[in-house]
């Protein structure tokens, strides 16, 4: 699965500007704002199934991180490497799936827009979130943007989960209990590069201490 779910995602970015893909955001709201208000200068963030976000330019803009950004396709990398030149050297990049990943470290932030709702799979699921735990220090906060329970059924052609924050918060503690406390929740409306609206959803949790 890994291997086709890597192909999938280098041939989407292979077959279009990022400009022009449905998630494509020039200023990357409201996860930006989300972070500024959990973490500092010097917080060790991750921004995972990154792509091509504008997500870890903004935040080196605000003096925020060390930032990490993986995702399984290195074609998305490579366009955010480029988009940042020199300062691409400051970014941690990571090809993984990361439902197979072996976190090498702990990060005080962890934020996912629009990854999480691909996994359909119930172990797919639980080996994401044992890796969210793994990589999470104490107190860390995971910041979980999805398609909400009224937002589309599909992106990129293939099917997702779509949660509210409770729903989300409830499938994290069947799989964590006890683990991660709900901490904010909001809906908001996505505006494609094409004019077309998605409604999500974004849940704030924080990482009891062990
Ligand atoms: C809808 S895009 C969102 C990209 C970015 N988060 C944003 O908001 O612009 C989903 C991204 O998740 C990546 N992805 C999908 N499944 C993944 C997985 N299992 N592990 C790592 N990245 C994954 C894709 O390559 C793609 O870049």
């Amino acid at each position: 699965m890994p291997a086709e779910r890597a192909a999938h995602w280098e041939q989407v970015y292979a077959a279009r500007s990022d400009t022009a893909l449905t998630w494509h955001q020039d200023a990357p709201r409201p996860s930006l704002d989300i972070i500024a208000a959990h973490v500092g200068p010097g917080a060790a963030v991750i921004d995972v199934g990154g792509g091509t976000s504008r997500l870890v330019d903004a935040l080196r803009a605000q003096g925020l991180g060390p930032v990490t950004v993986l995702d399984l396709s290195a074609a998305a990398l490579a366009t955010s490497q480029n988009r940042l030149g020199a300062h691409a050297r400051d970014v941690t990049w990571i090809t993984a799936d990361i439902t197979a990943w072996a976190p090498p470290g702990q990060y005080a932030l962890w934020h996912d827009r629009a990854v999480l709702h691909f996994l359909t799979e119930e172990r797919d699921r639980a080996a994401y979130l044992q890796r969210m735990d793994a990589a999470l220090a104490r107190d860390g906060t995971a910041v979980l943007s999805t398609f909400a329970d009224d937002g589309p059924e599909r992106c990129s052609n293939l099917p997702v989960v779509r949660y509210t924050p409770e729903t989300l918060a409830g499938m994290l503690d069947r799989h964590l209990p006890g683990r991660f406390t709900l901490t904010e929740g909001r809906r908001h409306t996505h505006v494609t590069p094409k004019g077309n609206t998605q409604n999500f959803q974004t849940a704030v949790f924080r990482r009891r201490s062990a």
